[in-house]
């Protein structure tokens, strides 16, 4: 039997920090004098910082020169880290330290593959870093989802075919590109939304040992 690996993507699929980046992103429309609401919010999960920025900026009908545009970028960011600034375990969303501890019980490979440039921090926060045996983070890849770059970079590392990867992502973008990496793509969140994975749920709470033995076998 081929070596099976499992990719998880961080923001929304770990830990719930769409909320934070929502506030942060939302401070500098206010700031830049417009509204931000949570429904746009949506257009940005699993999409870069940099790009995040082109859309918010668009919404806002903003011409921002490249410097501007960089300290914006700084901004943001330094008051997204004052959001996470005190995040901790409670910040792991349902039953991801269940299906985490299940696979290392049974030796499986396990990856991050996310956009975000703050992963490993967060990782160390939530005390999850140590089941990860590769992290592919938004300062490894030069393509931004839904490119596979970082799913094929994550499946190098941990020595597992693309075929045999089982990626687990909350972003439209996230699901296209496992798909296209060829790996098994399973959707984390609202199926409609979600429709072009293999598999979907709501949350970890609805997959079984059963179903990862499935996934395993
Ligand atoms: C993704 C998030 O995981 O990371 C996006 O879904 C975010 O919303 C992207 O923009 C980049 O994150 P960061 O932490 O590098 O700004
Ligand atoms: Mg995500």
């Amino acid at each position: 039997m081929q070596k099976i690996g499992f990719i998880f993507d961080l923001d929304g699929v770990i830990v719930d920090t769409a909320k934070y980046h929502y506030l942060a992103w939302k401070k500098l429309a206010n700031e830049l004098g417009f509204e931000f609401t949570k429904e746009q919010n949506e257009m940005f999960k699993g999409v870069s910082r940099k790009r995040c920025l082109e859309i918010l900026l668009d919404i806002g009908n903003i011409t921002a020169s490249q410097e501007q545009f960089d300290t914006w970028m700084v901004d943001k960011n330094v008051d997204y880290l004052a959001y996470i600034e005190n995040m901790d375990e409670s910040e792991v969303l349902p039953d991801v330290p269940r299906v985490l501890s299940y696979l290392k019980d049974n030796n499986i490979p396990i990856a991050l593959g996310s956009a975000s440039k703050n992963a490993r921090p967060i990782l160390e926060k939530v005390k999850l870093l140590s089941f990860f045996d590769s992290i592919v983070d938004g300062n490894n890849v030069t393509k931004a989802k839904p490119d596979p770059e970082v799913f094929l970079i994550a499946a190098e590392n941990l020595g597992v075919q693309p075929s045999k990867c089982i990626v687990f992502e909350d972003a439209v973008a996230g699901i296209q590109a496992a798909n296209s990496a060829r790996m098994i793509s399973i959707g984390i969140g609202d199926e409609k939304v979600l429709s072009e994975a293999q598999f979907n749920f709501n949350d970890f709470t609805e997959i079984d040992d059963d179903f990862l033995v499935k996934l395993l076998s």
